[in-house]
């Protein structure tokens, strides 16, 4: 099953968008009905659909979404094409694509993009570029969670250390986010109108599809040789399962997460 259908069944990442779009989609403002809106790493489709789209559709026509990933884009295409969403292949972090859409949105969403892209300032100028002058980005990422303290103890523990390099694979906010994030975003050009923090714990029915899922977007996993991939990922679910909570069969485990959302204003 590919990484788009896994991705498709998961239950955790829809509780949180629908956590954190209700609590903080009252500090978007809003000029008109006509605005334009990107959806930043769409992924499959689903959550822009049915989550966000309900929260946009009074404000905006059409809402452009897009993903880096062909197999998502694909997929978003075939089962969760409406004639208000434009699914499209883009790589937010790609500066000449970056700028080829400079200044055309009124907002930005990225849902559960920015925690698996590790130069957040980079990602941040981008969003930056690509609003229009007021427009708003709306980030829904993550402070911390279960897969960081597994990649951290695998790292560790040094078996795959000589396969895999010591880059980051998650976004650092630091151990103070609200702070480095509104300083960064100040720097950048943004007023930040909203930030929190919080801890949460979330369910997932089959974890390890999810897993698999969430493993389809660290780059270097594509990168180990082919014949030692499962193996790998047996081990990673061996230490998810260490830091997660079994909640019953087949396959339901409670996870921890640090949601951290943010909206702010473009300003200069
Ligand atoms: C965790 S999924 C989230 C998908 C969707 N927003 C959701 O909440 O279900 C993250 C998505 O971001 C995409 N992505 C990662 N880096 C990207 C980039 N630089 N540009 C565009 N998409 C990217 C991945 O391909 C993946 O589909």
């Amino acid at each position: 099953m590919s990484s788009a259908s896994l991705w498709f069944k998961s239950c955790a990442p829809r509780q949180n968008a629908t956590s954190q779009l209700g609590k903080f989609a009252h500090l978007l403002k809003w000029k008109n009905y006509k605005e334009t809106i990107l959806d930043a790493g769409c992924g499959e489709g689903s959550i822009t659909k049915e989550i966000l789209y309900p929260v946009v559709k009074n404000h905006s026509k059409k809402i452009l979404s897009v993903d880096k990933s062909e197999v998502m884009i694909n997929f978003a295409k075939k089962h969760n094409q409406v004639d208000h969403i434009d699914y499209q292949v883009m790589d937010v972090m790609d500066q000449a694509q970056v700028t080829k859409a400079a200044n055309q949105f009124d907002h930005v969403f990225a849902i559960h993009l920015a925690q698996w892209i590790p130069n957040t300032r980079t990602l941040m100028t981008g969003f930056h570029k690509m609003l229009k002058a007021d427009g708003q980005i709306f980030v829904l990422s993550f402070a911390d969670l279960f897969l960081t303290h597994a990649f951290r103890k695998q790292f560790q523990e040094g078996k795959w250390r000589k396969y895999l390099p010591t880059d980051p694979v998650f976004a650092d906010y630091t151990s103070k986010p609200t702070q480095y994030i509104e300083r960064l975003l100040n720097d950048i050009g943004f007023r930040l109108e909203g930030c929190n923090h919080e801890v949460q714990m979330l369910y997932e029915e089959n974890f390890t599809d999810f897993l698999r899922s969430c493993m389809s977007m660290y780059v270097y996993f594509a990168r180990l040789p082919a014949e030692l991939q499962e193996e790998y990922f047996e081990d990673i679910l061996k230490l998810c399962h260490q830091s997660c909570n079994y909640l019953g069969p087949p396959d339901k485990y409670e996870m921890y997460y640090e949601p951290f959302t943010f909206v702010a204003t473009k300003i200069k």
